[in-house]
């Protein structure tokens, strides 16, 4: 959208403004980096508000501090036409903006499933005590229900008087690796606890979504948080159903990508989420189902805490399985054994490794003894910093050099596509590939001389 179109647009729902409400994004990790480059492409001036200076330094100079495909466009786009700017001050952001989006982490409290909610606490308190004038506040972290209720009674009671301040709750579904497109062109809005005139604002932020189509789904506060949660618990619960069955194809002899496929044409269950493997990861499906379980508990809706609790456990014990397979096709110990170990990232398009599947196999059969080396196309940095002890190589072939056994724990496209029959000729002889995302082309590799093991595919 040219600049031009935003004003056209917005001159006519918002006549005091000539590029409607002015937005700030208080948190710029994946999320807010992400929402804040987006806001500014859609034509809005936008703050972006972090407490770490490093970062607020690189993004005010249009650098992205993580691996995220088509944000580094986006943001020199915003910051080069001075709609966006960053700052570490909240107070500034709080003075500037007419709506302010919270995007901060709600981790894993460290020794319990409940979510860490002091950034979100901090952000709404310090927003409240600074505003100027009239202002919606509005909550996108993932947070357990009830969240939103309590953080607007906090903010009426700190909120200077005489000001119209109002919270409301818009949960954020964008994915890592996808997160430009997903930001610009979201699936759906999900609107909790706004009145008429917050209502009215967001759908001045989401002209251009809504004006395609987007439906905009307005509701309560509980509902809302509540939508953000359900939709990654049953995302999880597919990914954990699909690795519970490829278990019995593994023990019947039957193939579960072919399966998958099959029960995929189904529109009422539908092909996505469905690969068996090495299951889920990363800073949002595991800790989420945490909470929920940990919530849900707190409420006593118990059959959810049972199921949360098993789509876990299916989930962490892949891990295992494919620690297991590593041990057995190393002859029944891997100590001193050398692995190979494609991919660290939680999965394909980022640098995350925050609770990654792969860099815990990885880390499981070093401490069992094996030589393992690393390698990941973007997430060498950040698996560095997280598991310094493990060796990183710096491309497929170090990786699997001398190898007895080679791991695809991540399914980059550079794996898929790797040749079978060059990498055999680098490892020791007769080696084994562990395939845990179910991603290579099994016959290929067959037939170029490697002993094939993935997880529930038909021998
Ligand atoms: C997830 C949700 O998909 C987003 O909608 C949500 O907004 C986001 O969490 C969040 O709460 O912020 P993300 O964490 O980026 O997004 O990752 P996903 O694409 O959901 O993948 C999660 C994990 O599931 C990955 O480790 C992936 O390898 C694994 N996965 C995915 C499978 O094992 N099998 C599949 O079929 C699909």
């Amino acid at each position: 959208m040219t600049e031009q179109t935003a004003q056209t647009e917005f001159d006519a729902t918002s006549p005091d403004s000539a590029r409607g409400p002015r937005i700030s994004v208080v948190g710029t990790g994946y999320l807010g980096a992400t929402h804040a480059a987006a806001m500014a492409e859609l034509g809005f001036d936008v703050i972006g508000v972090d407490v770490d200076p490093a970062k607020v330094e690189a993004l005010s100079a249009g650098k992205v501090p993580f691996y995220e495909p088509g944000l580094p466009e986006l943001l020199v786009r915003g910051v080069e036409s001075g709609r966006l700017r960053f700052t570490t001050d909240l107070a500034e952001a709080a003075a500037f903006a007419d709506v302010h989006f919270v995007c901060v982490g709600t981790p894993q409290r460290p020794g319990s499933n409940g979510a860490d909610l002091r950034y979100v606490e901090a952000a709404f308190e310090g927003l409240a005590q600074h505003l100027t004038h009239d202002a919606l506040l509005v909550g996108k972290s993932t947070v357990p229900v009830g969240t939103g209720a309590r953080m607007a009674a906090r903010v009426r009671e700190i909120a200077p008087a005489g000001l119209r301040v109002e919270l409301a709750w818009n949960p954020e579904f964008l994915r890592e690796g996808k997160a430009v497109h997903d930001t610009l062109s979201p699936d759906r809005v999900v609107v909790g606890g706004a009145s008429q005139w917050g209502d009215d604002l967001l759908r001045q932020v989401y002209a251009r979504p809504l004006s395609t189509g987007t439906p905009f789904i307005a509701t309560d506060l509980p509902t809302a948080e509540l939508v953000k949660v359900s939709a990654n618990a049953f995302l999880a619960t597919k990914i954990s159903f699909i690795n519970a069955i490829s278990q019995v194809c593994d023990k019947a002899g039957a193939d579960v990508t072919v399966l998958s496929d099959a029960l995929g044409h189904d529109v009422r269950i539908g092909r996505q989420f469905l690969n068996a493997g090495l299951g889920f990861g990363g800073g949002c499906l595991p800790k989420d189902i945490r909470a929920l379980m940990h919530r849900a508990g707190e409420l006593g809706a118990d059959s959810l805490v049972a199921l949360m609790q098993d789509v876990d456990e299916i989930n962490m014990w892949q891990r295992q399985r494919v620690i297991d397979m590593a041990v057995q096709a190393c002859g029944g110990s891997v100590l001193n054994r050398r692995i190979g170990v494609l991919g660290a990232a939680f999965k394909p398009d980022t640098d995350d490794v925050r609770d990654s599947p792969a860099l815990n196999v990885a880390a499981g059969l070093h401490l069992r003894g094996a030589q393992v080396v690393v390698y990941d196309p973007e997430a060498g940095e950040t698996s560095r910093r997280m598991f310094p002890t493990l060796t990183y190589g710096t491309s497929t072939e170090e990786a699997v050099t001398d190898a007895d056994v080679v791991l695809v724990l991540t399914e980059w496209p550079v794996f898929r596509q790797a040749d079978p029959t060059q990498l055999l000729a680098l490892t020791r002889p007769g080696a084994t590939v562990i395939d845990a995302r179910n991603c290579l082309p099994a016959d290929a590799w067959r037939q170029a001389g490697w002993t094939y093991r993935g997880l529930g595919a038909a021998r």
